[in-house]
């Protein structure tokens, strides 16, 4: 698909954009304080795209590379502001302190503005997320009326704010591992179980649900199926609404996306990648339950078998071992610690190690990925693009795809997929890194 020189119809990113947020713990907390201390000259946006970003238009000789938040309509800082939903009910000033991701001279200097975000009580159902409790909750007749009282939710934060558009991205607990069944297979099917109160309508389906009937853009960071599902595929298209998951790309699957492409273009073979994380935070302890676990432990399992594709290199990987272990351990809190080791072989099948040690900070990588996605889902609903958003998969652990594709996880083609779509929008040519022009 070419549009060279004749950019998309994209409206203005003009008014104010909501971003709403499922869950105040500890990634919205961190994204919030981090995008007040940006806008209040604090800090500045490390790790972000949409603000930090460059991307190179036409050749090498052109010198041209403009920031991206330059070359497409994104929402500035200046006209966010958020809103949350969640069982607990300290607003984001408690919530943060509880996280503890930030240092209190960190979060002091925005605390009037993190105080003013009260969560709005939440459509939560412990028999998905086993390890929580809360009180600030809404009560309904059944699935569908809760959803009801979601939009409700929407439409009057969306006046209150005086918003123009709105975002939602979900960084709520993970949920209960559940596989697709046919109430999910249609819109038709899901909104009767809705009303049916059948389980297999989980709360944050209620909530993209909600989103996507109120023509919202949902991202869903977390592992759930969510959107993932042929239902909300179809509610999506039909309202025009993009759609994007599942599970921010951060830590140790970052380091895996990163380490195995490399690997592989260098046609090195892999016997085994051993991967165990320690951390103490909320996060942790929800996935200490095996059901919140397996949801997780399928979505990072994903991405070495799609890199490295064993069956067309049965040689170099038909023998990989993949492992990989959460525990959860108080102490570390949010700062967790990951460790990879990596049996590799090389020529003449000679073995070798690599040992990663990533002590890593969990909300502070997921936050700039946060406020990116939510930017970027609001580009691509001015742009008139709907349905699920593949090229901001750059961002995801398990991307969700059409049927009948493979998820890409390399996250090097991921970043070429998500600058082209860019360009694309922009109606500047691709870029394709041939270059032979500048030889003839
Ligand atoms: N931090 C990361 O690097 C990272 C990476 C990938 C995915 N995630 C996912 O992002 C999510 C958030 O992570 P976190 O560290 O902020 O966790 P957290 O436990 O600090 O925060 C999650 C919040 O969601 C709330 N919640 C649970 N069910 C809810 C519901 N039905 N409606 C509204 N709120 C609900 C909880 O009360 C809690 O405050 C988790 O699912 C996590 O697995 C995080």
């Amino acid at each position: 698909m070419s549009n060279e020189g004749q950019g998309r119809d994209i409206q203005p990113a003009d008014g104010t954009l909501g971003i709403l947020l499922v869950g105040l713990g500890a990634v919205s907390t961190t994204t919030i304080a981090g995008v007040e201390s940006i806008r209040r000259g604090l800090t500045k946006p490390i790790g972000s795209l949409t603000q930090m970003a460059t991307i190179r238009l036409g050749k090498r000789t052109e010198h041209r590379s403009p920031l991206i938040k330059d070359v497409v309509p994104l929402a500035d800082l200046n006209d966010v502001v958020f809103g949350a939903w969640d069982p607990i009910s300290d607003d984001a000033y408690d919530s943060a302190r509880n996280c503890g991701v930030l240092r209190p001279e960190d979060l002091e200097p925005v605390a009037d503005f993190l105080k003013s975000i009260k969560p709005m009580p939440a459509v939560f159902d412990k028999a998905y997320v086993k390890k929580l409790d809360g009180s600030n909750v809404k009560q309904g007749k059944n699935k569908y009326d809760l959803g009801e009282q979601l939009r409700a939710d929407i439409r009057e934060f969306k006046e209150k704010n005086g918003c123009d558009r709105l975002s939602m991205v979900w960084a709520a607990s993970t949920e209960v591992f559940m596989k697709p069944s046919a109430v999910h297979d249609s819109l038709e099917s899901f909104e009767q179980a809705m009303r049916d109160d059948d389980p297999a309508i989980a709360p944050s389906m209620i909530y993209a649900w909600a989103a996507l009937s109120e023509g919202v853009p949902f991202a869903n960071g977390a592992p759930n199926l969510t959107v993932d599902i042929p239902a909300m595929v179809e509610l999506a298209k039909r309202n025009g609404v993009p759609i994007a998951g599942k599970d921010f790309k951060t830590g140790q699957t970052l380091m895996k996306t990163i380490i195995a492409p490399g690997l592989k273009t260098r046609m090195l073979g892999l016997n085994g990648w051993f991967s165990t994380n320690i951390l103490g935070n909320r996060d942790g302890e929800v996935l200490d339950d095996p059901e919140s676990f397996k949801t997780k432990e399928e979505s990072k399992l994903g991405a070495l078998e799609y890199i490295l594709q064993p069956e067309m290199y049965p040689d170099l990987y038909s023998h990989m071992y993949h492992k990989v272990r959460i525990n959860y351990y108080p102490p570390r809190g949010d700062n967790k610690e990951g460790w990879d080791n990596i049996d590799i072989f090389g020529w003449m099948g000679y073995p070798m190690q690599i040992k990663i040690d990533f002590l890593c900070r969990d909300s502070i990588l997921a936050a700039p990925i946060v406020l990116d996605l939510a930017l970027f889902m609001d580009l691509a609903r001015r742009a008139g693009m709907s349905g699920i958003q593949e090229w901001l998969s750059f961002y995801l652990k398990a991307p969700q795809v059409a049927e009948g594709l493979y998820p890409e996880h390399d996250i090097f083609i991921q970043h070429m997929k998500l600058k082209n779509t860019l360009r694309w929008l922009a109606g500047e040519d691709q870029i394709t890194h041939l270059g032979v022009e500048y030889y003839d």
